[in-house]
């Protein structure tokens, strides 16, 4: 088999990794998975069978079996994000509650490696643009591109606090500043999987650059890098 290219993007939360994964893999005419999603829809599961997974991490890896979250082919090269044999709804992975507890279903080491298999799966299709925390460290760490995404803990808070849906009612740039920092704090210091950039990936810092300015440079080194084999 013809060796499939991966691309990967890591970095804190709201950083931008998804809609520059997104615009890049729409440029490379590319899959694109989002694995924070497949993490934030066990969370949402976890938190409907009111499962406390601070002090019932055994509880989650009890439900795992039973549970089927996975990407599956939409129109084109879209990929739709099902739990367990439906179209997860925005509203239900993106919302402040799931956001406030998925660092800690995401430290659990049964959670990884059952999403890391999901993850590696979802590679098979083709040429891929993945973005989380892990992507170029275990999930792809032969891929052939990474980058690791950062920007300003202000600028994150800013960015999070404008997306609609994201945060709770009456939030304020501080407030949404703590809760990002809290979890960034929790992924870098897991004992598994923590973020941190790969050796080899580039580190982008957007603070000061636009969405299209960051995708542009990310496709042209993707493209100079095909081309050149
Ligand atoms: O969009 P945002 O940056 O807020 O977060 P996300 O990418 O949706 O990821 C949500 C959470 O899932 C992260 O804070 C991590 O705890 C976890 N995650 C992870 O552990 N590994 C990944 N590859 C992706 C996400
Ligand atoms: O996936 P992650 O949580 O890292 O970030 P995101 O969900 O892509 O959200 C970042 C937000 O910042 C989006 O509303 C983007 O339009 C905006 N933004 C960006 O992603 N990159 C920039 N260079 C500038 C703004």
């Amino acid at each position: 088999m013809a060796e499939i290219a991966q691309i990967t993007l890591d970095g804190p939360a709201a950083s931008g990794k998804s809609s520059a994964a997104k615009g890049l893999a729409k440029e490379l005419n590319a899959y694109f998975v989002n694995t924070g999603d497949m993490y934030r829809a066990l969370t949402s599961v976890v938190i409907a069978k009111g499962i406390d997974p601070e002090t019932q991490a055994d509880a989650v890896e009890a439900i795992l079996p039973e549970q089927d979250i996975r990407y599956v082919s939409g129109e084109g090269l879209d990929l739709l994000l099902h739990i367990n044999g439906e179209l997860a709804e925005a509203s239900q992975v993106r919302s402040p509650e799931v956001a406030a507890k998925v660092s800690l279903v995401a430290k659990i080491p049964a959670v990884r490696k059952w999403l890391v298999k999901r993850q590696r799966e979802a590679a098979e299709l083709g040429l891929i643009v993945m973005e989380g925390r892990d992507i170029g460290t275990v999930v792809f760490p032969e891929a052939k591109f990474k980058f690791y995404v950062s920007a300003s803990p202000m600028v994150r808070a800013q960015r999070r606090l404008a997306q609609e849906g994201e945060v709770s009612e009456g939030a304020t740039v501080e407030k949404v500043a703590a809760e990002i920092a809290k979890r960034d704090e929790m992924d870098m210091n897991r004992a598994v999987s923590p973020l941190k950039p790969a050796e080899d990936a580039v580190m982008v810092d957007t603070s000061d650059l636009s969405l299209e300015a960051v995708i542009a440079m990310m496709a042209e080194r993707v493209k100079k890098g095909l081309a050149e084999g």
